[in-house]
């Protein structure tokens, strides 16, 4: 993904966060829109292998659109036609409803044949290089889904899928450190212990940080941001909990039930970092810590059916009717 590892890509955006917190001098400011830059920014260095200045014309028309392509997501309207589906056979009803979608759609159409037009097959420079050249190889990878559709689809899925999630969580993080100042002095005593003042952290550090580690566990769990998981379908028949799914049948995880689980957690609604700490203050990561869901592969799968994590779960839908 082009030369720069994610790692140096999170180290030199965070640089760029800290130093627009800083000119702000103390004065009350939003800090929602700074860190969602930030991580657009994150993505954006992924995608097109660069990073946007803050004020950046094109980089506010991005954000700008995404945020409406994002509210029409989640806005009624859309959870209507999740529900009636029917309705979207109205003629003229699909391209009203979602214009935000279309026009950010559009947008990314312009960034990826800007890209196009300086292509060198001999520089990979990021994403959308990389997936480009696997264009190229011909018709058998094109059916494989390395087309021009896929590109865009995958482009607005990083941004859709990485950003609001990432940046939600940040802002969590900064309220509970606020909500709970004596946590906030154990983290700053560990920083100033471990990394110091003069340099960044890198991931190198994580192992020599169990606090801070715990308390950004912590704030995944009670942040909870993605409370109900993604649909998927059973791809065989299986039995979970007693339960018989049959193949075909569409899952949704309840992944609050998960992180808030009385019998795992000892608070289940308190901000407590020690649910990640042991006796001797060694970092522990317990089975039910699942903010990104428990993956699709058939390892995971048996680990949910011995039923080891419980109320994973949440409702199962097969042909549209729930069983
Ligand atoms: C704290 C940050 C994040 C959290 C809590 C989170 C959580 C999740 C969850 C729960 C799912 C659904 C999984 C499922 O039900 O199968 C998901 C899917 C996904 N996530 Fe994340 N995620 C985060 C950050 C990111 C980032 C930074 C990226 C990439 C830039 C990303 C890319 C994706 C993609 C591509 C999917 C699949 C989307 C789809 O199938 O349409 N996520 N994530």
């Amino acid at each position: 993904m082009g030369k720069k590892s994610l790692e140096e890509r999170v180290m030199e955006e965070a640089e760029f966060l800290c130093s627009a917190v800083n000119s702000e001098e103390g004065r009350p400011f939003n800090l929602h829109f700074l860190v969602n830059n930030a991580v657009c920014n994150v993505i954006c260095t992924t995608i097109y292998g660069k990073r946007f200045d803050y004020g950046d014309e094109t980089f506010k028309k991005l954000l700008h659109l995404f945020e409406k392509f994002l509210k029409e997501e989640t806005g009624f309207l859309t959870q209507l036609f999740n529900a009636v589906p029917i309705l979207l056979h109205i003629p003229g009803v699909r391209q009203k409803v979602f214009r935000g979608q279309k026009e950010f759609m559009d947008f990314v159409d312009v960034l990826i044949h800007k890209h196009m037009e300086t292509w060198n097959p001999a520089d990979t420079r990021d994403f959308t290089d990389a997936f480009l050249k696997e264009m190229k190889k011909g018709k058998a990878a094109e059916e494989s889904g390395f087309n021009y559709n896929n590109l865009r689809l995958v482009t607005a899925d990083l941004f859709g899928a990485g950003s609001e999630t990432t940046s939600t969580t940040l802002r969590w993080a900064v309220l509970y450190m606020i909500l709970h100042p004596e946590i906030q002095s154990k983290v700053q005593a560990e920083i100033d212990k471990v990394i110091g003042r003069e340099r960044s952290p890198t991931m190198e550090d994580q192992v020599s940080m169990p606090y801070t580690n715990a308390v950004i566990h912590e704030v995944q769990r009670c942040g909870d941001v993605i409370p109900i998981g993604l649909p998927h379908k059973t791809y065989r028949d299986t039995e979970l909990q007693g339960f018989f799914i049959p193949k075909g049948t569409t899952i949704i995880t309840n992944l609050s039930s998960v992180l808030k689980d009385e019998t795992v957690w000892e608070k289940p609604n308190e901000f407590y970092p020690e649910h990640f700490l042991n006796a001797n203050g060694k970092f522990v990561k317990p089975e039910a810590f699942l903010p990104f869901s428990a993956g699709t592969s058939e390892g995971r799968i048996q680990l949910q059916v011995r039923g080891t994590v419980r109320g994973v779960i949440c409702s199962f839908h097969r042909d549209s009717s729930v069983v």
